[in-house]
């Protein structure tokens, strides 16, 4: 079967619906959600980045997906996609990835491409690895019940902690953020932008982003989050996150890791929320440590695939 994708800069409402429709079919055939928070973000709202849109149709039905992100100079192009559970090995799959691989050869000499497979399914694998990607970081989800037992946070060394307060914690927010993050690949190169573009989410709800503060200097925070409640396009009992915990570097060794999340899943469980998730990367001894202490197991995993530079 001869498949073809299409490309665009830019969609229409009506495709936006029809592939957020496609990603949640998949996500219930699959058990996990085929595109990113960031990603949706971008579908919803726009924005000024340049993104590649490659569609696949069938009787004009939207079946396949695949948004090619080419923002990043640092780290090269990075792109996901789905095909619909029932239009699967047709080669639909394989002739997105190869579509993703010409829109990401034009934007960087190397030919680097990343690839983004949510769930560790087989089925991404034996695509990726078909064609020439190899595995190249894993990231676990983890989860636990609210209805544990959550310990009171342990706050030393004259920590305090206060909720968000929008128009005046940004900077200092974005400060601690990049430092806590120094390592991360993609968190700590936050700007502005990216957390004014979470703080106009209908989910985003100051009194559940934590900070603390040490003789009034920022030393670490606990942003969380809750999903499924406000906007209406979840399809699932309501849950919470660790959204983003740091702690500066500073202020390690304090115990603030650890009381900083008690006090996250004790604000959520003050929400009437059973249950609690949050991501965190396979490589990641320390963090993947502090959330087994506080109770957390493994639920499901994503994988980066990469593409051998030429
Ligand atoms: C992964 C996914 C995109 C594959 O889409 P698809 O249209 O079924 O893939 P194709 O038909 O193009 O398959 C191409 C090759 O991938 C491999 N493959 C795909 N699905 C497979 C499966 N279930 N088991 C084993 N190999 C599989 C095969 O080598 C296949 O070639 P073949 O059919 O000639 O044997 C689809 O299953 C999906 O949307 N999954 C959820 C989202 C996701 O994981 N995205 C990340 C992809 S890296």
């Amino acid at each position: 079967m001869i498949v073809t994708a299409e490309r665009f800069d830019r969609l229409t409402p009506a495709e936006v619906q029809s592939i957020l429709e496609l990603a949640g079919a998949a996500s219930d055939t699959d058990g996990a959600f085929p595109l990113s928070e960031h990603v949706v973000l971008h579908l919803r709202h726009g924005g000024d980045e340049p993104s590649v849109h490659l569609v696949v149709r069938d009787d004009g039905q939207l079946v396949g997906y695949a948004h090619v992100d080419v923002t990043d100079p640092v780290d090269g192009p990075s792109a996901e996609l789905v095909v619909h559970p029932q239009h699967r090995r047709h080669g639909l799959g394989r002739s997105l990835v190869k579509a993703a691989v010409q829109v990401a050869t034009e934007a960087d000499p190397a030919g680097r491409l990343r690839l983004w497979a949510h769930g560790d399914h087989p089925s991404a694998s034996a695509l990726a690895l078909g064609l020439g990607f190899s595995r190249s970081r894993v990231l676990w989800q983890m989860r636990r019940s609210l209805f544990a037992d959550v310990p009171e946070p342990v706050l030393k060394d004259g920590v305090t902690l206060r909720p968000f307060v929008p128009g005046q914690d940004e900077e200092a927010w974005l400060r601690v953020n990049s430092r806590a993050f120094k390592d991360h690949p993609e968190q700590g190169k936050w700007e502005l932008r990216d957390l004014l573009l979470r703080m106009k989410e209908p989910w985003f709800d100051p009194q559940g982003f934590l900070l603390a503060e040490r003789a009034s200097e920022l030393v670490g925070f606990h942003w969380t989050k809750v999903h499924g409640t406000l906007d209406g396009e979840h399809h699932h009992d309501p849950i919470g996150e660790v959204y983003v915990l740091g702690v500066d570097p500073s202020a390690h060794g304090l115990g603030l890791g650890k009381a900083l999340t008690a006090a996250g899943l004790r604000y959520l469980r003050s929400r009437c929320l059973d249950q609690v998730m949050l991501y965190v990367d396979e490589s990641n001894v320390a963090a993947r440590s502090l959330y087994t202490s506080m109770g957390f197991s493994r639920w499901s995993t994503d994988v980066l695939f990469v593409r051998a530079q030429y």
